[in-house]
């Protein structure tokens, strides 16, 4: 009850005036996120760039959090700005190859949609699983086929609330070679997830609704097995080791997910976050 009533006192002033049930689009900010975002941006107007270590340290403290929520190693996390940047790092990087084939759950959010319709240039085909025709992980399995590559599915249903077992889900797509990407949205802050038990390779997630983050703040969970199978193809200054040598002979890429972070990072974002 006195930690309910310490996470309450974060909300004072909404919840004299709502019943808010509405985190599923945006959730309120907490005081201390809209303190500590105040207290960047005070610094930033009186200090500008003195305190610029102190921000890189929040990142790495923010990507370990986040590896810590997932039961995922730091390497494998890369901050991102919105859940669709990390599908979006997937539908670019991934070497596609005609015939190739992706599958997704019929009305699903559409940020799960849209990375993949570019594909249809380079011959690959999205398919579709309709969740009416019967128990979903069923109707998955009868939609899996050799030429499956990727199954993209939310956690958690934007719209029905939906939670899918995502270790079943695994067990049946590996069985086939194919790979399970996870949109993790409408889930994480509210519901444990480990990645590792789960067996997931890829997991996109953005701030604004259970995590009760900065709207522009996301990340994306890759599965350190994977990494090298997806190219860099949004590169820039960030992406590469030693970056603050400020040398454009060098073309080794950063060693983990953080070569997906190609250029200056939203530090305000991220430290709400
Ligand atoms: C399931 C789901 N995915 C993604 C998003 C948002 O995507 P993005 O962070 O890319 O704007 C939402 C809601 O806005 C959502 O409900």
């Amino acid at each position: 009850m006195e930690e309910l009533q310490t996470y309450r006192a974060e909300f004072e002033t909404i919840t004299q005036n709502y019943v808010y049930l509405n985190h599923a689009a945006v959730s309120p900010l907490p005081k201390r996120t809209v303190q500590g975002m105040q207290q960047f941006l005070e610094q930033r107007r009186d200090h500008g760039g003195v305190w610029e270590d102190t921000w890189w340290q929040t990142l790495e403290e923010t990507r370990n959090l986040i590896a810590q929520l997932l039961h995922a190693k730091p390497e494998e996390i890369a901050l991102t700005k919105s859940t669709s940047d990390g599908l979006l790092i997937l539908s670019t990087g991934w070497p596609w190859r005609a015939g190739d084939q992706i599958l997704l759950i019929r009305d699903e959010f559409p940020a799960l949609y849209y990375p993949w319709v570019p594909l249809r240039d380079q011959g690959v085909e999205i398919r579709w699983v309709e969740p009416r025709d019967g128990p979903l992980l069923a109707q998955i399995e009868k939609a899996l086929t050799p030429r499956t590559r990727w199954v993209v599915v939310s956690w958690v249903d934007y719209l029905t609330g939906r939670r899918l077992n995502l270790g079943a889900l695994t067990e049946i797509v590996h069985r086939i070679g194919a790979y399970v990407a996870v949109d993790g949205i409408q889930g994480l802050g509210a519901l444990p997830l480990d990645v590792q038990k789960s067996r997931i390779d890829l997991l996109v997630a953005g701030g604004p609704k259970w995590l009760f983050g900065p709207m522009a703040t996301g990340f994306l969970y890759l599965r350190q097995e994977i990494l090298e199978n997806i190219k860099v193809r949004l590169m820039g200054w960030l992406s590469v080791e030693d970056f603050m040598a400020f040398d454009t002979t060098n073309h080794r890429l950063r060693p983990g997910a953080q070569r997906f972070e190609y250029a200056t990072y939203h530090f305000l974002g991220i430290t709400g976050l």
